[in-house]
């Protein structure tokens, strides 16, 4: 990528009144986190996600799903945000209602690295809850502890707080990064293969409202078509640079996060 494209969009991010992004697995890859479909490391190499990521696969094997998820909450705590993630966190801090931040990743690291308000398409993965509607027996604090635990006197089992294939996404918070996509004058697409909707579909929302669309990522995804400017390389590389050019110069000196 020639440094002109950068300073492209460098100068669209600064003239952008607001700014929306879409982030998938990708930008916790450098943090450690498996992808889902990247070939040979993405748990969908593995895995098939309709074993391991829909109700029916769930109710089909419980004990091996529901240790996937604990699985992948035990790596979790130890891993760290990276680049990527703090230079959005420290974006938004510097840059205060100017942005907003679509997740579809479920780990957490956007949290952690300081972003409030981020918008969790497809849920929390530390969070869980009943996999039936709860009846008035079942209480999470009092479940029996297993694979996965269960109330003791109906035996509905928890289920990770994600949303699986087949689900709905919970609403409002659709409709609020349906919403961000709509107004933004900027979308920035970081580390999504661009294969899950509606997740997906809010690229093509923003760039029909008027809205330029960068990509971010350093392999080929299925929204390239969508974007004005497909950026090629990591979030961890590139979010720095990105967004570090943001933060104002004070009159006479150097910028310095002081
Ligand atoms: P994918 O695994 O489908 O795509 C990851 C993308 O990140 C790929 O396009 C990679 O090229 C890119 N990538 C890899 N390393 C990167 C790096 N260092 N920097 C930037 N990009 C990098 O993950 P998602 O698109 O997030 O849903 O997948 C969407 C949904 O499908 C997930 O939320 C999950 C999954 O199945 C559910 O489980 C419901």
């Amino acid at each position: 990528m020639d440094g002109a494209t950068l300073e492209t969009v460098q100068g669209w991010l600064r003239e952008a009144p607001h700014v929306a992004v879409l982030t998938g697995a990708g930008i916790s890859a450098e943090s450690g986190v498996p992808t889902f479909r990247d070939a040979q490391t993405g748990y969908w190499a593995q895995f098939r996600p309709e074993d391991m990521a829909t109700e029916e696969g769930f109710r089909a094997q419980p004990a091996l799903v529901w240790r996937w998820y604990q699985h992948r909450r035990q790596m979790l705590q130890g891993v760290q945000p990276n680049a990527a993630h703090l230079a959005l966190a420290a974006f938004a801090q510097q840059h205060p209602g100017r942005l907003t931040l679509i997740t579809q990743n479920v780990d957490g690291l956007h949290q952690r690295a300081g972003s409030a308000d981020v918008l969790c398409l497809h849920g929390d993965l530390m969070e869980d809850r009943f996999l039936d509607l709860p009846r008035p027996c079942c209480h999470p604090d009092t479940v029996e502890a297993g694979d996965p635990p269960q109330c003791p006197r109906c035996g509905n089992m928890l289920r990770p707080g994600v949303v699986w294939f087949g689900e709905p996404l919970h609403l409002p918070t659709l409709e609020a990064g349906q919403h961000a996509a709509r107004q933004c004058a900027l979308m920035l697409v970081v580390g999504t293969a661009g294969a899950v909707y509606p997740a997906a579909g809010l690229a093509r929302l923003a760039r029909d409202a008027g809205a330029k669309v960068v990509i971010v990522n350093p392999y080929a995804s299925e929204l390239d078509a969508v974007a004005h400017v497909v950026l090629r390389g990591t979030a961890g590389q590139l979010l720095p640079l990105l967004l570090a050019a943001h933060v104002p110069t004070p009159p006479g000196g150097m910028a310095d996060s002081a």
